[in-house]
């Protein structure tokens, strides 16, 4: 039986009781792995995150502590522009939202992430809280998140013989290769760390090792001072450039066709990029480039702070996926 609403309530999850998630979501989110290797993959993200992005499980558990919803947030520094300048504040991810199937259509999951947004909403400087919805937007709305436009741009790795004059680079040298960059202008911005690329780069140490395929040679290309980050993710042979910050139409060519070149010598099929709201790359920077409206990973942001806009969160790299 379902118990009273307000039976409920939210807690951080302990080290056991996250293993026991694990369990848990591994048929939801292990696709590609067995469960004991989701169950590792879960332990390396989560020594990766807990300390360098802030990760925190959540559950709603009723008065014996059985868990009746979960989830986990990352945290991203955000940038808002009021009348007094640019104001530094964090957004939160939310990612792996799940309730146990005998358990569904409760209006736990719902509850779960109204308590973590109301509980968000009190730490210093909250600004919003975003997630990808794999499931639409209704769910979420429900909770006060609003959607935001989502397109793919796809190519497929490059043909045999073709080379690429940009300078690649490793993750030794993601640090410094980053850390020049300055977040981008607007109204509204959720800015990745270098942590935020090697959480994605763990992923792939992670798929690599368990799936026993080559890892690219490079992580990112650099031309002049723009850049493409990217990782991959053998389980569907795609090289996802999951940053990209090009100064012109030809460098952004330039660029993705370092990533076609990378993805094609580690046997990835695919090269996916997330459109930039902002407007660039322009399409003449995305040449050949095929662009389809995304089916999963949809963007949606619920303000904490007053004065955050859902439609003025524009640049959203695949880099804040959560
Ligand atoms: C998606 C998921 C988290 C939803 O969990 P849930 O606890 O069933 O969610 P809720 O109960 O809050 O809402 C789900 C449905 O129950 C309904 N509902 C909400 N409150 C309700 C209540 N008090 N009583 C009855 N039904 C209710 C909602 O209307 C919704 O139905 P609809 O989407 O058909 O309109 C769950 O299905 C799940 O874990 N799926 C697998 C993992 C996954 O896909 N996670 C999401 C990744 S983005």
């Amino acid at each position: 039986m379902a118990p009273a609403a307000d039976d409920a309530q939210l807690v951080l999850a302990t080290e056991a009781e996250k293993e026991a998630r694990d369990l848990l979501t591994a048929q939801a989110w292990g696709g590609g792995l067995t469960t004991e290797a989701y169950q590792r993959r879960e332990k390396c993200l989560r020594a990766l995150a807990v300390p360098r992005l802030d990760m925190r499980t959540w559950l709603l558990v009723d008065a014996s502590r059985r868990v009746l919803s979960s989830c986990e947030t990352l945290s991203f520094p955000s940038l808002l522009l009021t009348d007094a300048g640019r104001s530094r504040g964090h957004t939160y991810g939310v990612a792996s939202v799940f309730t146990e199937g005998p358990l569904r259509g409760q209006g736990h999951a719902t509850r779960v992430l109204d308590r973590v947004c109301e509980t968000l909403a009190r730490e210093p400087a909250a600004h919003a809280v975003v997630l990808y919805s794999d499931v639409g937007a209704a769910q979420y709305s429900r909770s006060g998140f609003v959607p935001r436009p989502a397109f793919d741009w796809r190519w497929s790795a490059a043909p045999p013989g073709a080379t690429s004059e940009a300078v690649l680079f490793t993750e030794d040298a993601l640090g410094w290769r980053w850390a020049a960059h300055p977040p981008a202008g607007g109204n509204f911005v959720v800015h990745p760390t270098a942590d935020t690329f090697d959480w994605f780069l763990e992923r792939e140490r992670i798929y690599c090792t368990e799936l026993g395929t080559p890892r690219p040679a490079a992580c990112g290309a650099a031309v002049g001072n723009s850049l493409a980050l990217w990782y991959a993710q053998p389980k569907d042979a795609r090289l996802w450039v999951h940053w990209l910050d090009a100064a012109d139409a030809k460098t952004c060519r330039a660029l993705l066709h370092a990533a076609r070149v990378v993805a094609r010598d580690a046997g990835l099929s695919e090269v996916r990029l997330w459109e930039d709201l902002g407007g660039f790359p322009s399409p003449e920077g995305l040449e050949g480039g095929r662009r389809e409206k995304r089916s999963g990973g949809l963007p949606m942001l619920r303000p904490l702070d007053a004065r955050v806009r859902p439609e003025d969160w524009r640049r959203i790299p695949r880099a804040l996926w959560v």
